[in-house]
């Protein structure tokens, strides 16, 4: 990969570092996993390394599986979450905040508050934002899922929604998942658990496209889905059927990998070709929810090899998208440890994200941002030449 030009580009971005001294550094540097001052210095920041359009994300912590934590909301509780939330990213995902359990828990009631913070946090720290999602199997309310509609209402109920979800933060979401994991491993459109398609015919996906496309013509609308990094049998039934919405003209901008991997199955070493196969059709690529999971030792500790392929996973997953034009979005699952999905729902892994719980930097957080500070590099000597 790229050990050999890292130590080069470390040195180049040191040189550059000093005309520009007006970096704030903190008073008092932390060391970290690589033994490196932890440093709070600009150029030790991920948003500022991405080249210029490229933006780089995280989930915003909330909702879901924390609301069975012994712990406060993090996004409105937790003060050191929030400056690393502000100062490292471009990009933020809201990670429950705006599925349909969350921002529509009763038929007639919506819930923005946590919603509406996010986005506001994100205008004011000059960041965009990723919608997260619209239709999906997973997360709805009881009163839909139990509900007792005919597919006249439903129909009704999941236009109505995406009306007034995306149409309350019209222009200032980037990107909307619109559809997500609608296919299974298979590649079969998930035609009993969704029930959006079980109910209303897999239509229904294209009718989605143009409703949210109604209520925010500036939005890029995407397909999201895990599984699809590889060419395979699922991200093939996206290729077939992105082709085809877009033969009817149907407003689909973006195909999405979420990007939740596992030292278990190796690294999916086409995922460029991959996006570069959706690119071709003329679409927005993104990786939209990378986080790199481990067999944990009984210590429950990652060993120093576990996080150097941590790092390398991360690395490789961040190459890709900066491989591919018009993969402008690049977004991790979280930052922290302390609030990661994993341990939850994967029993015996852990130590997915770039910082300890202690938001201590990982190998696999100063590898994404080597390579960031590398591909701006990149662009800048190309405009000299
Ligand atoms: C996860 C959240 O991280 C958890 O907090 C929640 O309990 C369950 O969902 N694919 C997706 C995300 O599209 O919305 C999921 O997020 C992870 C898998």
């Amino acid at each position: 990969m790229r050990p050999a030009r890292l130590v080069t580009f470390t040195l180049a971005t040191t040189a550059l570092a000093l005309p520009l001294s007006a970096a704030p550094a903190t008073a008092e540097p932390r060391s970290d996993e690589r033994g490196a001052p932890h440093s709070n210095s600009v150029f030790d920041r991920l948003r500022w390394a991405a080249p210029q359009g490229f933006h780089v994300g995280t989930a915003v912590a909330g909702g879901g599986h924390h609301l069975e934590q012994d712990y406060p909301d993090p996004f409105t509780h937790d003060r050191q979450y929030r400056r690393i939330l502000g100062q490292q990213f471009s990009s933020v995902s809201p990670e429950n905040q705006m599925k349909w359990e969350f921002i529509h828990p009763e038929q007639d009631r919506y819930d923005f508050e946590a919603a509406d913070a996010i986005v506001e946090f994100a205008d004011r720290h000059r960041q965009v934002v990723r919608g997260h999602t619209l239709l999906w199997h997973s997360q709805n309310p009881a009163w839909l899922e139990q509900g007792d509609f005919t597919a006249e209402e439903l129909r009704a109920i999941l236009r109505e929604h995406i009306t007034t979800v995306v149409g309350r933060y019209a222009g200032q979401i980037q990107q909307w998942d619109v559809a997500n994991e609608i296919f299974d491993d298979q590649g079969n459109l998930r035609t009993q658990d969704n029930i959006w398609i079980r109910e209303l015919g897999p239509g229904i996906v294209a009718d989605a496209f143009r409703w949210a496309h109604e209520a925010d013509p500036e939005a890029l609308l995407f397909f999201n889905d895990y599984g699809v990094e590889s060419d395979n049998a699922k991200s093939d039934a996206y290729y077939a059927l992105i082709q085809e919405l877009q033969a009817e003209g149907v407003p689909v901008h973006g195909f999405s990998v979420q990007g939740h991997l596992s030292t278990r199955y190796g690294f999916p070493g086409d995922l460029e070709q991959n996006l570069r196969r959706f690119a071709a059709l003329g679409l927005e690529t993104a990786v939209t929810e990378l986080d790199v999971r481990m067999d944990l030792p009984e210590s429950g500790e990652p060993t120093p090899e576990q996080l150097r392929q941590q790092a390398d996973y991360y690395e490789q997953a961040l190459s890709a998208c900066l491989a591919v034009e018009d993969c402008n979005s690049f977004t991790i699952w979280g930052f922290t440890d302390k609030y990661s999905w994993v341990p939850v729902f994967f029993e015996g892994e852990g130590s997915a994200t770039v910082m300890t719980e202690d938001f201590e930097r990982k190998p696999a957080f100063h590898t994404l941002v080597d390579g960031l500070w590398e591909a701006r590099l990149d662009c800048w000597w190309d405009s000299w030449r």
